[in-house]
């Protein structure tokens, strides 16, 4: 070969040896090369396993949807460019083949209530919101709006309220409804919707699983009846996960676990801790004994487990007094995310929920004076000290 040959063919294209990676490559190819065309065209009739084209299928991405679906004790699952790309593919592969109608729990995400009403409702899907919490409530609704799908969160954003997943799959499978169930705030860990009768298992990789603010990502699990469903589709869509996000996510996911008891119990001290503040109106906290959705919880998660995050009502704050105190923290960092190993601290009003007209949030209990805590790994002492530092500045 000539030297311009060379240096696009040499040394490229290796047959890996008999010795197997301890962690997985990032497969950055987006095609293959094959024995012979009688073997592509095996691979892609479905007849033999391989990677043909990247938004088919990758291996590092055929990693993390394998760890995941170990997590999730699921069928499968789909690596997706975002959460919210999580979503939407949930959201279109339970819809397929059933009546174009949606109902969602009325406590979200703020991009899901975006999606349903500002993308999918104009397209004619049929968009209602329930309070999932309510299980007459929600009956009412899935009887008079026949869904063909109902959307929750396992904890919701930002309020915390926990639904009982197990029944509610119960009310959809009734009404030939999908259950798709954000997983993100609770983690495998403390929740495994699929295994109490969702057909969805949706997460914001960016959060919790790769943990470190460094990856923007999703992932959805399904369970056998909707997973070739959702890979067709993918394969038009083209939603999938680079490779390199991938690598960063299965290395974030490997701590998790770890980082998520710290989370959680840190999560308990700071919340009590709030509580007892004279500044503070109001405090969410899924292990607060007179959460409204105790029950639930206790039968839910494992004990000592409640989550990680916790949101706290100012006392007659407004937007001046909240910028205030957030320009006060001097280690919590003030951003627009949750689950990193740092804890963060959102203005829901401004940030996830501010495309959702005031009107609304007000109906979905968001104040002006609330604020969303994710709290991280750090040394607890030092996240309290800094919530009480920036508290005792205000006028
Ligand atoms: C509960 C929940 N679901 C989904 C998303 C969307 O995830 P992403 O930002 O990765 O698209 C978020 C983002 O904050 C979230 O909080």
């Amino acid at each position: 070969m000539q030297i311009h040959s060379k240096a696009v063919h040499a040394g490229d294209r290796k047959k890996l040896g008999r010795h197997i990676p301890t962690s997985t490559p990032i497969y950055t190819a987006s095609s293959y090369v094959y024995d012979s065309m009688e073997q592509l065209d095996r691979i892609f009739a479905q007849e033999e396993a391989g990677p043909c084209y990247a938004r088919y299928d990758n291996p590092s991405a055929a990693a993390l949807e394998e760890l995941v679906t170990s997590l999730e004790n699921g069928h499968g699952a789909l690596a997706c460019s975002s959460g919210m790309g999580a979503i939407h593919m949930a959201v279109l592969a339970a819809l397929t083949d059933r009546r174009k109608s949606v109902v969602a729990a009325n406590a979200t995400y703020g991009a899901t209530v975006s999606l349903l009403m500002k993308v999918l409702e104009p397209m004619g899907v049929a968009v209602r919101f329930a309070d999932v919490c309510d299980l007459d409530a929600l009956r009412t609704a899935v009887a008079e709006a026949k869904p063909g799908c109902i959307v929750m969160e396992t904890v919701s954003n930002p309020l915390l309220r926990v639904g009982q997943i197990d029944r509610i799959a119960e009310i959809a499978r009734e009404a030939g409804a999908a259950l798709v169930v954000d997983n993100t705030f609770a983690t495998p860990l403390l929740c495994r919707p699929l295994e109490m009768g969702a057909n969805f298992s949706v997460h914001s990789v960016t959060k919790y699983l790769a943990g470190h603010g460094d990856v923007l990502g999703g992932i959805v699990v399904s369970d056998r009846e909707h997973y070739e469903g959702l890979r067709a589709l993918s394969r038009v869509v083209g939603p999938v996960l680079g490779p390199f996000e991938c690598y960063l996510t299965m290395r974030g996911i490997k701590t998790f676990a770890l980082r998520m008891e710290r989370q959680c119990a840190n999560a308990c001290r700071v919340a009590n801790w709030l509580a007892s503040h004279p500044r503070v109106e109001r405090v969410y906290f899924t292990g607060d004994p007179a959460h409204p959705d105790a029950a639930t919880i206790r039968r839910v998660f494992p004990a000592n487990l409640y989550g990680a995050m916790v949101s706290f009502e100012v006392r007659d704050a407004g937007r001046d007094e909240i910028f205030r105190l957030m320009d006060n923290l001097k280690m919590i960092v003030r951003g627009t995310s949750l689950g990193d190993v740092h804890t963060m601290v959102l203005y829901p009003s401004m940030s996830s929920h501010r495309e959702i007209s005031p009107k609304h949030r007000a109906r979905m209990g968001i104040q002006d004076g609330l604020l969303r805590l994710s709290v991280g790994i750090e040394a607890v002492e030092d996240i309290i000290a800094d919530l009480q530092q920036a508290l005792g500045n205000q006028p």
